[in-house]
């Protein structure tokens, strides 16, 4: 016989044959599911661009909460949109802010899962930036001050990470030195380490009203070419005494997360983004692609990459369909 000896399909001919050798399964265990706060009760608004996504008061907050808990999902993580905003993003440290509210409604109802609140400026200031912003520039070391108190805020609330996304340098090592001045050395802190300045944003800045009024973020998100920057931003994040870093978005940078599993020995988190999620939603309503298998496909994808946390709108659906 001239064939040669190795036939691969011979593992793949029937379904036994193939979950036999399956190198991985989906670790639903890492799924972190985004939610908006938003101020009033009894409030649930649809978002429009991100179907199954809500603007919600901290009572609704708490009600989905208890089906993402009873679902098997490991946490949430919380976004803000506040009463009012300023210059300075100042309801961003209200002990009754939308967040702060919305921990405390959830731990008071005795549900286990994990609370990651975002820190961020960007839903709290008028002019929509993730930092103070003085003559068109985003100012940094200013920023710093502001930032941590809002993770103490979250602390004190009940959150049990803290995840700052605003891409301000040195904001690691501020926050860790609040929360440990303040009793809460062990409130561990989830870096958005290496966030890239990416277009799959755009549904987001919707659901969280954060779109910047002027200018873009460039100037502190990262340029989305840069791999090894991302090496050096992680790096960084873990001198400051990050306990988790992220890689953001997921699906066009899964060379980077794989990167920074690879040089890295801590757990490593990666954002399925929201333009992600509503590209996969748009092209399922009209047809064009099985959603359950795609999402699957994606979700195992990021894994595959390296990553053990995936922040997910998909988490819900896609618990559902692995129990299934
Ligand atoms: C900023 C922040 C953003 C996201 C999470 N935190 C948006 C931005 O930087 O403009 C994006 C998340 C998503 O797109 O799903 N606080």
């Amino acid at each position: 016989m001239s064939f040669p000896l190795h036939r691969p399909r011979r593992l793949r001919r029937t379904e036994k044959l193939r979950n036999l050798v399956r190198e991985r399964d989906i670790n639903t265990a890492g799924f972190i599911y985004p939610m908006f706060v938003c101020p009033g009760a009894k409030v649930r608004h649809g978002v429009d661009s991100m179907p199954g996504v809500y603007q919600q008061s901290p009572d609704a907050i708490v009600e989905e909460c208890r089906e993402v808990e009873s679902l098997g999902i490991s946490g949430v993580i919380l976004f803000g949109l506040p009463e009012s905003k300023d210059p300075r993003g100042m309801s961003s440290l209200a002990s009754d802010g939308v967040v702060q509210r919305a921990i405390e409604g959830i731990k008071k109802a005795n549900l286990k899962l994990l609370v990651i609140t975002d820190v961020c400026l960007c839903e709290y200031t008028d002019h929509g930036h993730c930092g103070l912003v003085k003559n068109n520039e985003i100012l940094n070391d200013e920023t710093l001050q502001i930032l941590s108190e809002q993770a103490l805020s979250h602390a004190r609330a009940g959150a049990d990470i803290v995840a700052p996304s605003d891409m301000m340098d040195g904001r690691i090592k501020a926050i860790r030195n609040k929360l440990d001045e303040h009793d809460f050395a062990n409130t561990p802190i989830m870096a958005y380490s290496a966030k890239f300045c990416s277009a799959f944003y755009g549904p987001f800045r919707e659901a969280a009203d954060s779109a910047p009024k002027m200018g873009d973020r460039r100037s502190y998100q990262m340029d989305s070419a840069n791999a090894r920057e991302a090496l050096r931003e992680v790096q960084l994040d873990l001198e400051e005494g990050a306990d988790v870093v992220m890689v953001k978005p997921a699906l066009a940078y899964l060379d980077v997360i794989r990167l920074v599993r690879d040089h890295f020995d801590v757990p490593v988190a990666a954002y399925n983004v929201s333009g992600e999620y509503s590209m996969v939603k748009a092209a399922a309503q009209k047809g064009w692609v099985e959603e359950k298998r795609i999402v699957l496909e994606i979700l195992l994808g990021i894994q595959r990459a390296g990553a053990e946390i995936i922040l997910t709108y998909h988490a819900k659906d896609a618990v559902r369909w692995l129990k299934s």
